[in-house]
């Protein structure tokens, strides 16, 4: 969906993206886990990977870095094209839909051929006035503390809700470690014909994808039990409320997933979704609540942020600076930020001078220094500004890529197109290139830099790394149209590893949140 405007970075940007977490050219981090695990065969594939993508797609991430701008197709062309189908669900009725559209945008992220691929998106916008209605509803509630009745026993999701509504999940209980469980009686919580929101980009079955069997897994953590989604229960929870998610495509990714998991619990004309500049909000009109997503790849601000002026080559990051995003968080009730896959591309990041006149005034700094930098300043803005009374933060962990199934053990993959089952029974870290080094540093900034606020630093990275059958591959769009016959045949070329299919993996992601929600204790409201 949205953000047509913003194409090229997305192209380039994910492209980039999903090529440099493969293959660091440098390869140190990767090297040093692997010892330690002692997983020599999977050193061999990783070496083995690495040349391998050095050789097939250097190129392409050199031309795409490059001419970013050669790849924009003509966003508005591109986004009606997708987002027809839709308009009458998207729009606002009862408050008359303004025809004036924003500028079409388009996020980023999309890896290009260059590595995992992608596509996008699309859609874009019509604007319908939303602003003051989610504002009123903004200065309500209140929000929970933390709740901790113990629930030791591992049974049937539903029975660990109370009459009260009161979800009773320990928050002492890690539920990052578990298992992938099949379960086609209860899963997937919603059908992808069912939920009319849901973008092409990640509507696999429609896209032509035979196997349905990812949408049936059930995560089952070790020490407790996880609630199954419920709507209901949810939106009452929701109730005069903004929940929002903050960060990059992955993010959503996930929004996408939440809108169409709690969607059911809204009569048929009372939601609807409207896009503005940055956000994208869905509106659930008789509960007086909004499920948003709002842009923002690095979390701070950057050069990255307008939609049409950037390209990865050239992104720099104002470490220092996230007023400018963060006065659109402030009225939220919940917060859900992530930040990762546009950090990917290089290993240092471009970061502005503090005292720097313009962009160009910049320095590169390491990778993971600078991810620091920037986490410390977004933990401390949440710190300065969030009223702990009212509003629950989280933090998304990294959502790995798989672009490389040597590594799990099947040679004859093609990135993650081929696959259509989780890896099960499988110990110890698996090489996929995501960057633990970064997931200790945004795990150690949630829980202390922000003292004043709770941060819940949520893991989804463990048990996603298992579900490479989980993504969009070639059943996804690449420019606002669905992958050709001829790109789907050419996987090596167009498969996005990056991006999952809905329903999916980011349900899973929400049922977490959900957990944490709803095991909390609702505040009193005014
Ligand atoms: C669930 O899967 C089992 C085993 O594959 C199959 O026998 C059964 O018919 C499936 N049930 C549903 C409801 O799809
Ligand atoms: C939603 O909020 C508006 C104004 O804040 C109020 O008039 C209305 O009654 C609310 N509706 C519901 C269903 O809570
Ligand atoms: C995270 O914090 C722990 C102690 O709380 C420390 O040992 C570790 O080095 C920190 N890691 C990073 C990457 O900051």
């Amino acid at each position: 969906m949205q953000f047509a405007g913003r194409r090229k970075s997305s192209l380039v940007g994910a492209g980039a993206g999903a090529g440099a977490g493969a293959f660091d050219p440098f390869g140190t981090k990767h090297n040093a886990s692997l010892r330690k695990g002692g997983r020599l065969p999977v050193y061999v594939a990783g070496v083995f990977f690495f040349v391998f993508v050095i050789i097939l797609y250097g190129e392409d991430i050199r031309s795409v870095t490059l001419d970013p701008i050669a790849r924009v197709g003509p966003a508005t062309e591109q986004a009606s094209a997708v987002f027809t189908p839709r308009r009458d669900v998207m729009s606002s009725p009862e408050k008359g839909v303004d025809p004036v559209k924003t500028l079409p945008r388009r996020d980023d992220e999309r890896p290009d051929h260059a590595a995992a691929v992608a596509t996008t998106t699309t859609t874009t916008s019509e604007t319908a006035a939303p602003a003051q209605g989610i504002r009123k509803v903004a200065e309500k509630s209140k929000k929970p503390k933390k709740g901790k009745k113990k629930a030791r026993r591992q049974r049937a999701a539903k029975k660990t809700v109370s009459p009260s509504g009161v979800i009773s999940t320990p928050e002492t209980c890690d539920l990052s470690k578990g298992s992938w469980v099949f379960d086609n009686a209860s899963y997937p919580l919603y059908r992808e014909e069912e939920c009319s929101f849901l973008t092409s980009q990640v509507t696999c079955m429609r896209n032509g994808r035979r196997d349905d069997n990812y949408q049936k897994w059930r995560w089952q953590p070790n020490d407790c039990s996880m609630p199954r989604f419920d709507a209901k229960l949810f939106m009452e929870r929701l109730r005069g409320k903004r929940l929002m998610f903050v960060g990059d495509s992955l993010n959503r990714n996930q929004w996408e997933s939440m809108v169409c998991l709690v969607q059911s619990a809204v009569s048929p004309d009372k939601k609807y979704v409207t896009w503005e500049d940055q956000r994208v909000v869905f509106h659930a009109w008789e509960f007086n609540a909004t499920v948003e997503f709002y842009w923002s790849p690095f979390l701070v601000e950057s050069n990255s942020d307008n939609p049409k002026i950037h390209s990865i080559q050239h992104r720099i990051i104002d470490a220092d600076s996230i007023a400018a995003h963060a006065e659109n968080w402030r009225h939220a009730d919940y917060l859900v930020f992530n930040t990762y896959i546009w950090w990917m591309n290089t290993l240092n990041m471009k970061l502005k001078r503090p005292d720097g006149q313009s962009w160009d005034d910049n320095d590169e700094v390491v990778r993971l220094e600078a991810y620091r930098k920037v986490l410390t300043t977004w933990a401390g803005w949440v710190n300065d500004n969030v009223d702990p009374a009212r509003t629950s933060v989280f933090f998304m962990s990294m959502s790995p890529l798989h672009l490389s199934p040597q590594v799990w053990g099947n040679p004859d993959g093609i990135r993650c197109a081929k696959e259509t089952m989780p890896l099960l029974n499988w110990n110890g870290p698996i090489w996929l290139g995501t960057d633990w080094d970064m997931f200790k540093v945004a795990s150690n900034i949630s829980r202390l830099a922000s003292p004043r606020v709770p941060i819940t630093f949520v893991d989804i990275t463990t048990m996603s790394e298992r579900r490479k059958d989980g993504h969009t591959s070639v059943h996804t769009i690449r420019q606002g149209q669905i992958l050709t016959p001829e790109q789907q045949a050419d996987p090596g070329t167009y498969a996005d590893c990056i991006h999952w299919c809905l329903p999916g993996v980011p349900d899973i992601w929400n049922s977490l949140l959900y957990t944490r929600i709803m095991s909390r204790p609702e505040a009193a409201r005014i």
